[in-house]
């Protein structure tokens, strides 16, 4: 990508490089920046240019469909700081395409591909003080579609809002060797012909009960079965899952249940460029409990070991570490990511 020339584009004003931030402490915790940007239209036409505005608070009718049913979609994805300095950021034509498909399925009108890039650049480069040096972390990109103009009935709302934030994060799990889930047998995340396969705002809430249960008995996270049948799994609340055995690299498919994770996808890629067969297809919990090793995907989590599955009495342990496959997929996506490795597959964008 080209350098931005928008007259939109501000930067650092002070002239210092970096904002004011422990790095080395960095988890997934919000850390305000000092930009934002908004853009609106009114149903059925097009997002009129954006603005980049003081980060803070919106206002909102109380009457919105987003604060009354939900109408809202959600992306992440992230900037990194190479050690030459300069901005990178992964993939985000795919997250444009994503809010697309969501804006479709809930009525919604959603920015073209070019705005949502164009924003997302303008939003990273107004705050590039807050990306974390080479290898601290990375900004976490949030844009959001909200159905914002007020309506009383259910209905597509009259007026939307496109709004972009970021935060620097480090690592979304604490925890040294890997994941300990907890599969849910009691609660679903998603259904068919529901919204589990988009970004909708409704998918992430409905899973927090099950997840502070987990988590107060010790659980990093949560692992969802298919509602269907309760035998096949699903996703983890924030990431999609894979398994491994032998030569044979397995993960749910996305039928309208799984979120089409962009680290999903990419990870299945560089599976497959290391000479990994990569299955999309129905894994059951028994395949899971027997698998040799078990990981998780996502802009936040990005490629996350799982050290334990517990489901029901049954706790299995999985390969972590060094000789994890995880390990190494890990390593392969970061070093696209910082830049540390050549791009070859045209998945950064370079601001
Ligand atoms: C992401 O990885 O971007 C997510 O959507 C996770 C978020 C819900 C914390």
């Amino acid at each position: 990508m080209a350098p931005s020339s928008s007259p939109l584009l501000l930067t650092s004003e002070s002239g210092e490089k970096y904002a004011n931030v422990k790095w080395e402490e960095l988890g997934f915790a919000l850390i305000p920046t000092d930009y934002m940007y908004v853009a609106k239209c009114r149903q059925g036409e097009s997002f009129s240019q954006g603005k980049i505005v003081p980060y803070g608070d919106i206002s909102i009718s109380p009457c919105s469909p987003i604060l009354n049913y939900g109408q809202g979609l959600f992306e992440g994805l992230k900037a990194y700081r190479t050690e030459d300095d300069r901005i990178r950021v992964f993939r985000p034509e795919q997250n444009a395409l994503r809010m697309q498909t969501g804006a479709e399925r809930l009525c919604m009108t959603a920015p073209s591909m070019e705005q949502f890039v164009e924003a997302v650049k303008q939003t990273v480069l107004a705050n590039k003080k807050w990306v974390p040096p080479s290898g601290k972390g990375a900004l976490y990109i949030r844009p959001l579609l909200i159905g914002s103009g007020a309506i009383l009935g259910v209905a597509p709302a009259p007026e939307y809002t496109f709004l972009i934030y970021v935060s620097p994060v480090g690592d979304y799990h604490k925890v040294s060797s890997g994941l300990n889930l907890k599969v849910d047998h009691k609660y679903h995340r998603a259904h068919y012909g529901g919204t589990g396969g988009i970004k909708s705002c409704t998918n992430y809430s409905p899973v927090v009960k099950s997840l502070v249960e987990a988590k107060s008995s010790g659980f990093s996270d949560v692992l969802f079965l298919d509602a269907a049948t309760g035998r096949n799994i699903e996703e983890v609340s924030t990431c999609n899952i894979f398994i491994v055995k032998g030569n044979i690299v397995s993960t749910p498919p996305t039928s309208g249940t799984i979120l089409p994770g962009i680290t999903r996808k990419s990870i299945s890629e560089l599976a497959r460029d290391i000479g990994y067969q990569v299955q999309e297809r129905d894994v059951s919990i028994d395949e899971l409990l027997e698998a040799e090793e078990a990981f998780c995907t996502g802009t936040a989590v990005v490629v996350k070991a799982v050290e334990t599955v517990t489901f029901h009495d049954k706790k299995v342990k999985y390969r972590t570490g060094e000789e994890a496959l995880s390990t190494k997929l890990h390593s392969m996506l970061t070093s696209i990511q910082m830049g540390l490795v050549e791009d070859t597959k045209g998945w950064m964008g370079l601001f």
